[in-house]
């Protein structure tokens, strides 16, 4: 199959470019190189048969419409996004621009290449989204397939409106889409103003380990390489204009994930004091959900899908890259507003 995935230099998206070239897939990746892009990220893959880069933003639609002229692709797997919460709240304008006009633009782009191709049944458009878009939960219960939508940041607000835009191209025009609502991904290649990465420099570098408020702060924690496993498969066997909620069937606070990290570095990383004598706590992010919880069953039963890692074999691994792969970490620290504290709305 000849894929264009949007957003293939990041964090995810660039997962899902290996595994599909991995697999025999052709791979059109299709990204604007934000801050948030790393074209190291698919270095292992940028010079196989039947992968091509595009620097393009979807903002620009007759740049979407002539790549999908060029490539001709047979599915279109759709990452591109602002995805840092944080950022969303100092600047949340970028967030309405790319994760909603930019998805409407792909749509555009999207049924109007599907229309001249005689509209082929087999063609998808997968729409790659987050459990944040169901808002926050209390001690119970798990998000489904059915959850009410209550986003409540502007970066949730903004992919639970790009949700919407998705379904209604299925509903209006009948374009073939599938969505998945997934939790909060971790692995090689994150980049480092997320928590995982953040707390592992932190510790390396000697410096304050910052938790945002009492740490109480739930979320399930999925495997960047298992959740490109599960794309593919929802791209591939999944029911058309359904949607598939993705966890790690691995629930954890933060302050619990931090403590396991700082175990882990005292083992791979020895040195006199434990590196949890590192953590502090900051004042707490505006509007900070309270628990995310995915309920995985559709996917499971559906599709016969599930995580293949523990969080507590993920985070091993995680560590380990980080450690053998300071070039590509070091790097990155100098861009724009990393390392800094960032949405306090203040
Ligand atoms: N990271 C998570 O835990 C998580 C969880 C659930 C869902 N998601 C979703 O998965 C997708 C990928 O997330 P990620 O963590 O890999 O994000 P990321 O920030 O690491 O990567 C996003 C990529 O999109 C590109 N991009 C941004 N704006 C663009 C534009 N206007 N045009 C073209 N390319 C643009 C960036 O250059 C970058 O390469 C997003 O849609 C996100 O909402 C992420």
């Amino acid at each position: 199959m000849k894929i264009l995935v949007t957003g293939g230099a990041g964090f995810i998206g660039s997962a899902v470019v290996r595994l599909a070239i991995s697999r025999g897939h052709e791979v059109v990746n299709l990204d604007a190189l934000t801050y948030a892009a790393c074209l190291d990220n698919v270095a292992s893959v940028a010079d196989a048969p039947g992968y091509a880069f595009e620097q393009v933003d979807i903002r620009d639609r007759p740049a979407l419409d002539r790549v999908l002229s060029d490539h001709r692709p047979d599915a279109i797997m759709h990452l591109a996004a602002e995805s840092h919460v944080d950022r969303s709240i100092d600047g949340p304008a970028t967030f309405i621009e790319t994760n909603v006009m930019g998805t409407f633009n792909l749509l555009e782009a999207a049924r109007s290449y599907w229309d001249g191709q005689g509209r082929d049944p087999a063609f998808r458009f997968h729409h790659i989204s987050t459990d944040e878009v169901f808002g926050s939960l209390g001690p119970e219960g798990q998000f489904t397939e059915e959850t009410p939508y209550d986003p409540r940041s502007p970066y949730s607000a903004s992919k639970a409106s790009s949700d919407h835009l998705v379904r209604a191209w299925h509903e209006t025009y009948g374009l073939p889409v599938v969505l998945t609502n997934c939790s909060n991904n971790y692995g090689p290649y994150h980049f480092p103003e997320k928590l995982i990465p953040i707390v592992i420099l932190k510790a390396l570098a000697g410096e304050p380990i910052p938790i945002y408020g009492d740490g109480s702060n739930v979320r399930d924690w999925l495997y960047v390489e298992d959740h490109a496993d599960a794309l593919l498969l929802v791209l591939e066997k999944g029911a058309i204009g359904r949607s598939y909620n993705i966890g790690g069937e691995n629930e954890r606070s933060n302050l619990d994930l931090v403590r396991t990290l700082c175990t882990i570095l005292d083992r791979m990383a020895p040195k006199e004091v434990s590196y949890g004598d590192q953590i502090t706590f900051v004042a707490d992010r505006p509007g900070h959900d309270a628990r995310y919880a995915i309920d995985p069953t559709r996917i499971r039963d559906e599709l016969g899908w599930r995580p293949s890692v523990t969080v507590e074999e993920g985070l091993e691994k995680t560590v380990r890259w980080y450690l053998d792969n300071r070039d590509w970490w070091q790097a990155l620290l100098d861009r724009d507003g990393v390392g800094r504290r960032l949405g306090r709305a203040s």
